[in-house]
Parts: structure tokens; sequence; C-alpha cells
């Protein structure tokens, strides 16, 4: 029962995952804002470029679509039937997540944070929120199906310890400038 909501909440939320890890690489480029300014601090800042959102929402997509292709091994080999991702719900879940992170971005700036300085709470969930607030916006219907209150609640406790464990992997493997 636990192990067939981690199974599900995990393999959905992948392509939500995989964006902002796949920006860390693809980083670099111009800024979302432009370099603009707003009340004394960036609107963004340079850690959000066009480039990494770009290439983290096709990542993103791209992933879906092999986790679609592998779904039948796969939901054998854990005994649980895994989501099959619909088009414009994958698309929703990887450039949700990235809106999420530069929605994070702008509230950082705004309390005066620089750039990379860490946001408890924030930084674990910020593109769990965008995540699900566009695939429900989005494809409705295989939202509510796939994302039901348990699964919901898995993924909550489950995403920011996944986080905390891979952005201080990429930290120690030196691709990322801070542990969080
Ligand atoms: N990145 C990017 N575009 C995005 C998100 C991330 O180019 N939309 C790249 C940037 O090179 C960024 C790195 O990934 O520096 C790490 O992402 P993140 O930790 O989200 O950004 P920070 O640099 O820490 O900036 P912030 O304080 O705004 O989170
Ligand atoms: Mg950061």
């Amino acid at each position: 029962m636990i192990g067939s909501l981690v199974a599900t909440a995990f393999w959905a939320m992948v392509p939500a995952y995989v964006p902002n890890n796949a920006a860390v690489l693809a980083g670099g480029g111009h800024p979302i804002d432009g370099g603009r300014e707003w009340r004394g601090a960036r609107l963004l800042g340079d850690g959000k470029t066009w480039r990494g959102t770009a290439v983290g929402t096709v990542v993103g997509v791209v992933i879906a679509l092999v986790l679609n292709a592998v779904n039948d091994p796969a939901s054998t080999a854990v005994g649980v039937a895994l989501p099959r991702f619909e088009f414009p719900a994958a698309v929703a879940l990887a450039f949700g997540a990235m809106c999420g992170d530069i929605g994070a971005s702008f509230l950082k700036r705004r309390s005066g944070r620089e750039r990379g300085a860490a946001f408890p709470g924030l930084d674990q969930l910020d593109f769990v929120v965008g995540a699900l607030a566009l695939v429900f916006l989005v494809d409705p219907a295989w939202a509510t199906n796939v994302f039901t209150l348990p699964v919901i609640a898995a993924v909550v406790v489950m995403t920011p310890v996944l986080h905390v464990a891979t952005n201080v992997g990429a930290y120690a493997l030196g691709v990322k400038n801070e542990p969080w």
C-alpha cells in the first residue's frame, strides 16, 4: 500500500524532478529578467536563464516519453500500474516545475536573498507546487486520476528528502555551487 503510493508518486513526479537538475547543467546565457531590477533587487537574478528553462522543460518532457515507453516492464517489476503521461500533462509537469523554481527566485529577491542563498522549505517544494498547479490546470482529468490526495501526500513527504539528497550529490560532484 505505502510502497505502491511511493512508486506512483515517484514515477508521476520524475518529469517534474528532472528539469531543475537539467537546468543546472544547461544554465548560463541570458537571464530571463534581462538584468532588470525591481524595488532595489533583481527581478529574478542571473540564476534563471532562458536556456536553463527551455532545456529543463524539454528534458522533462523527453523523460516522460521514455517513462511511457518502459511503462509495461516497470509496472510489472514493481507490481503497480504506474501512470502513463499524456503529452499535455508531461509538458505541464516539466514547465510547471521550472515556473515554480522561477517564482521562488522572485520571492528570494524580494526578501533580500542573493542568488544562491538558501530558503529552506521553499527550495524543496517550489517546483512541486508549480508542477502540480500547472498539471491540474492543463490536464485536470489526468491530474485528478493520478494525483489523488494520498499520492500528493507521498509527494510532499518524499520530495524534500530526494531534493536534499540530489543537491548534496550534485554539490559533491562539483556541478552545483551550493548544496541546496
Ligand atoms: N538555472 C537556469 N535557469 C533556470 C533554473 C536554473 O539557468 N530556470 C541554472 C543556473 O545556472 C543556476 C543553476 O541552474 O545558477 C542552479 O539553479 P538554482 O539553484 O535554482 O539557482 P540559483 O543560482 O541558486 O539562484 P536562486 O537564488 O535564484 O535560486
Ligand atoms: Mg539555488
